[in-house]
């Protein structure tokens, strides 16, 4: 039987690109989404891979959404927090609803989505669980506060998380993609945007299939010694 694989935020952008390319890998594939209907039901149509929606800021519905995949498709052995969100603003001018927003779906996210999987993958001796973070947790961003800290975040939840697994079969990794062409990025102001991709190396935005490609190393049984550590693919613009 196919391993199963959720993968959160995954019928857009980088997510989209995970889903896909854990679905070539052999894997079955849930891909939750937030709020977007139509992309969902477009992802869906062109990929055959089922949608769910639930907020990952919620607990209880990361919960009964976990519930969910398992009774349609199995037990989740592979979990990819993908779920993200900017709400970008300088620092004096970010509002406290700004850093709630952020912290409740990139951050306490990661908890609702590991959590209600975890003890499964304890008694089964086995689980893969990816935390997307980002270059911006490990250099920090002009006006991004509130992402960055939730970024960094992820880093610190991976090595812990890694260290209680490890004896269970359990790995824990970040990937930390650099900017990427997706809407999220494609969001920056266009002058912002051509300074930032001014700063990096490569000359250019990396593509979601070159992080989904890290992912699905990552969850395979090849990295089973690989725990606890960050993935950077960035186009050399940090060295985290
Ligand atoms: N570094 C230094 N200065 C910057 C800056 C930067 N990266 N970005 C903006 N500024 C400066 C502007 O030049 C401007 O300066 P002046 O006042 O001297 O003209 C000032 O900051 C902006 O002030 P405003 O009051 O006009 O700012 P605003 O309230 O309109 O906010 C902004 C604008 C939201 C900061 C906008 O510039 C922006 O979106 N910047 C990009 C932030 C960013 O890089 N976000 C990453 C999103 S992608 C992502 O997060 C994915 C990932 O993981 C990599």
């Amino acid at each position: 039987m196919a391993r199963v694989a959720l993968v959160t935020g995954g019928s857009r952008g980088i997510g989209a690109a995970i889903s896909k390319a854990l679905k070539a890998a052999g894997y079955a594939v849930a891909a939750n989404y937030a709020g977007n209907d139509d992309a969902a039901n477009a992802f869906k149509a062109e990929t055959g891979i089922p949608v769910y929606k639930w907020n990952v800021a919620d607990y209880e519905e990361c919960k009964a959404g976990a519930a969910q995949v398992e009774a349609d498709l199995g037990p989740i052995d592979i979990v990819v927090a993908n779920a993200g969100i900017t709400r970008d603003a300088p620092f004096h001018k970010m509002t406290p609803e700004q850093w709630r927003q952020v912290i409740d779906t990139n951050l306490t996210g990661v908890f609702n989505t590991v959590h209600p999987v975890w003890p499964g993958m304890r008694e089964r001796k086995f689980g893969r669980v990816v935390v997307i973070s980002s270059v911006n947790g490990q250099k920090g961003q002009f006006a991004q506060v509130n992402y960055a800290a939730t970024k960094a975040g992820d880093i610190g939840i991976v090595r812990s998380l890694a260290q209680e697994g490890a004896r269970a079969g359990i790995t824990a990794n970040a990937v930390c993609p650099g900017y990427i062409a997706t809407e999220m990025v494609m969001a920056v102001p266009e002058k912002v945007r051509e300074s930032i991709i001014a700063q990096i190396p490569a000359g250019r935005l990396g593509e979601p299939e070159e992080i989904a490609r890290c992912v699905a190393f990552l969850v395979s049984d090849d990295a089973g010694f690989i725990n606890g550590s960050t993935i950077s693919a960035n186009g050399a613009q940090f060295f985290g």
